[in-house]
């Protein structure tokens, strides 16, 4: 299933069937051009809610609604041909029944295209997990560090010290799986629980700040490439200081433009011969 063997589309049943075998490759993406740039590559592509922070500057994911989720979701499946595409369903369009999450997750699968749909939570969204499961509506879990519960558990800690703390998300762990998610994000979780929880649930484990051992990784893509904040966090490893290089490019074409460097004859129309300074 891995992107150099290929060529067709990933779909949720062959993530399914990836477990315990070639790592599943995920990245975040929200627009067209970086779902292009990805989509070769990357097996899964989440376009998370995370978008709230990284692309609209707010101080957690909360304030991000279903409308921006399908508007960022149908901009990545317009351009992803090849990788999963699954979206997450933001905060506050799931929690209340099985009836307004099936309601809200069949608008983000109609009206974008996905694959799935991705939601925190554990033993206490099984039921919602299995009611979408049995409707059609691939579930991809999330456990472990939930930011959209950072109101309830205090800030973004990583999640599994205390052994209280972890056997109760080992128990969200398989409730999620045995209510048919095909897959699980571990977030923020210490790295012998979220290795424990992969060997003990059968289907992936797709782990960010977690373990190497899970059977796929993700990361913000905009971590990855340096272009959402000057800290990096523990668990991100940067492949380019994109944000770097965009300040730099900046700086240079401001410099051209204060000294009439830019546009250049070349760049300009119905121009025959340098204009006079
Ligand atoms: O919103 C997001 O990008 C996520 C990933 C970090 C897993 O949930």
């Amino acid at each position: 299933m891995s992107a150099t063997t290929s060529g067709t589309s990933i779909t949720v049943p062959m993530i399914r069937a990836a477990k315990g075998g070639t790592p599943i490759v995920c990245l975040t993406a929200y627009t067209a051009p970086v779902a292009a740039l990805l989509d070769p590559v990357a097996d899964m592509i989440l376009v998370g809610d995370s978008v709230g922070m990284v692309l609209y500057g707010m101080d957690s994911t909360l304030g991000v609604t279903l409308d921006m989720m399908i508007a960022h979701g149908r901009a990545v499946t317009r351009r992803a041909r090849r990788a999963c595409v699954v979206i997450d369903m933001p905060f506050g369009t799931y929690e209340a029944s099985p009836a307004q999450a099936f309601a809200n997750a069949a608008r983000l699968l109609a009206e974008t295209g996905c694959a799935a749909v991705k939601l925190e939570g554990g033993a206490v969204m099984a039921e919602t997990v299995g009611f979408l499961v049995r409707r059609g509506v691939p579930v991809l879990g999330h456990v472990g560090l939930m930011p959209q519960s950072v109101n309830a558990t205090g800030g973004y800690a990583v999640r599994g010290r205390d052994p209280a703390e972890a056997a109760a998300i080992l128990a969200d762990a398989r409730a999620i799986a045995e209510a048919g998610a095909f897959a699980l994000v571990i977030e923020g979780t210490v790295e012998p629980l979220a290795r424990e929880i992969t060997a003990a649930v059968p289907v992936p484990t797709i782990g960010i700040g977690a373990s190497p051992h899970c059977d796929g990784q993700i990361l913000v893509t905009e971590d990855m490439v340096g272009l959402f904040s000057d800290f990096t966090p523990r668990f991100v490893r940067r492949y380019a200081e994109m944000g770097k290089a965009l300040g730099k490019a900046a700086e240079a074409y401001a410099a051209d433009v204060r000294a009439r460097e830019f546009p250049e004859p070349r760049h300009c129309f119905g121009v025959t011969k340098e204009p006079e300074p």
